[in-house]
């Protein structure tokens, strides 16, 4: 694919360029109300994005079943979605995939609440390895062992996933910053949008809880075109390539990786999370 390195990190030129990025790190002023996403790609973004709209709408689906996602919580580092970020009413809800040192830096005196979502990076590899193949200028001939060697050099989109998973970890401390899995999410959801709402301020009543976590569920998401990525064109993604909402579980990387490659994966993973202070569900 196609990419630009801002600051030693690999994007997109069709979503980025160098006039936001920077403007986002220096200029961007996140709000004291506002909520963001911040996830690796391929970690279960998009389903945060739609637990924090249900959880705003306080469990009412309509929102989320009338207004596109990127709409409802747009990617800050985007060309597009800035422009939507920056117009919608507060409180807002933003997504980011950037690694903390090109977060705004506006963050270090604000109260925007943050909500982390990481993931077991071999699912993380193995889902990003079949999502690519949707975009057009994908080398579709590569094989998960060559993608997974890009993977662990950080010679990917949005670059290492072992230095942005360090880079939030050290931000662990602060109060407006909240980690959770999508390991969690899927073993008990309902818990975890508890916990969220928690974290949020929220209050809201057990039936309002039960419609967030059936109108988050994979399969309320995958037959819902505001959040199936369906509505991105053809021109950009070829939907009968990949399918934004894959399989939706955990552990598929079994199903991908030989002995082999799964030993030098956990080599890597040693070695570059040697010393990290927290511990997660994959490990
Ligand atoms: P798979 O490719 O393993 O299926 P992101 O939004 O960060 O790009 O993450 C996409 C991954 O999250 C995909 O993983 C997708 O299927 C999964 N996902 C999206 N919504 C989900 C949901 N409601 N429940 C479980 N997994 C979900």
């Amino acid at each position: 694919m196609a990419f630009f390195k801002y600051k030693e990190i690999l994007f997109i030129p069709l979503f980025h360029s160098v006039e936001t990025l920077s403007y986002v790190e220096n200029e961007f002023q996140l709000l004291d109300d506002d909520t963001v996403v911040v996830s690796y790609p391929r970690s279960g973004t998009h389903w945060m994005a739609e637990i924090l709209s249900l959880i705003q709408s306080h469990g009412d689906p309509s929102w989320v079943q009338k207004v596109p996602l990127w709409e409802r919580a747009p990617w800050i580092e985007i060309d597009v979605h800035l422009q939507i970020a920056l117009k919608n009413p507060s409180p807002r809800i933003l997504n980011t995939h950037l690694p903390f040192q090109l977060f705004p830096k506006s963050f270090l005196h604000s109260k925007a609440k943050i909500v982390c979502t990481l993931r077991n990076p071999r699912d993380v590899m193995v889902s990003a390895y079949y999502f690519r193949k949707g975009y057009k200028d994908c080398n579709d001939l590569e094989t998960v062992e060559e993608f997974m060697e890009s993977f662990l050099s950080g010679e990917v989109g949005y670059g290492s996933w072992f230095d942005h998973v360090k880079g939030w970890v050290e931000m662990k401390e602060r109060a407006n910053i909240f980690f959770i899995t999508y390991e969690e999410l899927q073993q008990d959801l309902r818990g975890s949008v508890q916990k969220i709402c928690h974290f949020l301020g929220k209050e809201l009543n057990s039936q309002q809880i039960e419609s967030v976590v059936e109108n988050a569920s994979f399969h309320k998401m995958k037959d819902n075109k505001m959040s199936n990525f369906s509505l991105i064109p053809e021109s950009i993604f070829d939907h009968t390539k990949a399918k934004f909402m894959r399989k939706g579980i955990s552990g598929d990387w079994k199903n991908h990786l030989t002995v082999a490659q799964s030993e030098r994966f956990d080599d890597a993973y040693q070695e570059n999370m040697h010393g990290v202070n927290m511990t997660f569900p994959w490990e």
